[in-house]
């Protein structure tokens, strides 16, 4: 049976798989955007896609310097979108996706507190610190959607 400690690299694993796809998918839709309000939209994408990739390069940092486990390469599934309000919509549904995904890797994290000695703060602080920069992806593409809270909860 795995152990514990392994059950958390797995799930950081699958984050870092997420994280992966996320900055490809969000790289490859800027490229989609065209029209005379797309610069401001094409800058917004790139830099969430930039996010995405220091969220993956830290990730990798947690997996192996801290737990001994061996990042992944693969890639989560990703989406397909044409238009700005496909697009926006598209990611907005993933970055929701993450926020609650992260929202379990992190009470996973304080569940073992105890056996994450010299790693338990770093790990418990950056899992945290990803999940706001999710979070401010959402209120980010809320607003470019101009969608209201309630709108962006029953999405
Ligand atoms: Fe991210
Ligand atoms: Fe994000």
């Amino acid at each position: 049976m795995a152990s514990k400690v392994q059950e958390l690299v797995d799930m950081l694993n699958k984050a870092l798989e997420m994280e992966q796809a996320a900055n490809l998918q969000y790289l490859s839709m800027a490229e989609l955007v065209d029209g005379l309000n797309a610069e401001p939209i094409i800058a917004r994408l790139q830099e969430i896609a930039n996010d995405e990739k220091e969220h993956a390069a830290k990730l990798r940092t947690l997996i192996n310097d801290y737990l001994d486990g061996v990042p992944s390469m693969a890639l989560a599934p990703t989406k397909k979108a044409s238009t700005i309000e496909e697009i926006l919509k598209a990611n907005l549904k993933d970055e929701k996706e993450a926020v609650d995904y992260y929202a379990q890797v992190h009470a996973k994290i304080v569940e073992l507190k105890g056996e994450l000695a010299y790693a338990y703060h770093t790990l418990e602080h950056d899992v945290r610190h990803i999940l706001t920069e999710e979070q401010e992806h959402i209120a980010e593409l809320r607003r470019l959607l101009g969608w209201s809270r309630e709108q962006m909860l029953k999405w």
